[in-house]
């Protein structure tokens, strides 16, 4: 059983990108979609499904994807504009290493809404609301484990820039039309070490009882 506390866990878990190529046991990775489906839902809905991908030529398809995708955006995009800050750059140049190395980790975990996000405002953040908090429980249930990730939406049904190359993710992993992928979560067991991650002081965005500038 999980041997760390919910305060370890949530305040060392961080993009773990770097992944070793180890397979994960099945045990494990039933583990991360239970404890996902523990997350609350808009209406307790549960318009979740996992495709949890282990098979190389699938994770393959999937890396070249992302990897059209994130040279795109990332690259091309974000990186390549000469008014990106440092902060910025810092944070997609390490994206870049999943955009061009996605493959390497033994598994990838596709979070998908069973029902499509309808284009209107105020709606989207029930539907979208319904899978994020299943990808977090689904990152620190890893955590607990051993295991790393990162929750990536460059690549899903909602990002931009989809592919002209390649095949969408839901040709790749059959969906159907109704189940649209929202993230991909590559999984495997930590290169890099856990650490408090680097976030602004906490006191900086907090208010107490009405919105204050000091
Ligand atoms: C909604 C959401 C979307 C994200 N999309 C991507 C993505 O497309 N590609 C990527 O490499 N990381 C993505 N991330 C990961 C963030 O870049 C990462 O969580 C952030 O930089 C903090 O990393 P840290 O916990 O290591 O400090 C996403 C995170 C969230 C919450």
């Amino acid at each position: 059983m999980p041997d760390i506390t919910v305060h370890e866990a949530i305040f060392t878990t961080r993009a773990m990108r770097h992944l070793k190529s180890d397979p994960v046991p099945k045990a494990d990775l039933e583990y991360l979609i239970e404890a996902a489906t523990m997350a609350p839902s808009a209406g307790n809905l549960q318009m979740w499904a996992f495709v949890v991908v282990t098979d190389a030529g699938q994770r393959q398809r999937i890396a070249d994807l992302h990897r059209e995708i994130g040279n795109k955006y990332i690259r091309d995009t974000i990186l390549a504009d000469p008014e990106t800050d440092d902060d910025r750059r810092r944070v997609y140049t390490r994206a870049m290493h999943n955009v061009e190395n996605l493959n390497e980790a033994p598994v990838i975990i596709v979070a998908c809404l069973t029902m499509p996000c309808p284009d209107v405002a105020g709606i989207a953040s029930g539907f979208f609301g319904s899978i994020f908090p299943a990808a977090q429980n689904l990152l620190l249930a890893a955590r607990s484990r051993g295991l790393g990730g990162v929750l990536i939406t460059l690549g899903s049904d909602y990002a931009p820039f989809l592919p002209e190359q390649n095949p969408g993710i839901g040709e790749i992993l059959n969906l159907p039309t109704d189940v649209k992928a929202v993230a991909l979560i590559p999984v495997g067991y930590p290169k890099g070490v856990w650490d408090r991650p680097w976030r602004e002081p906490w006191q900086d965005c907090v208010h107490w009882d009405q919105w204050s500038d000091s």
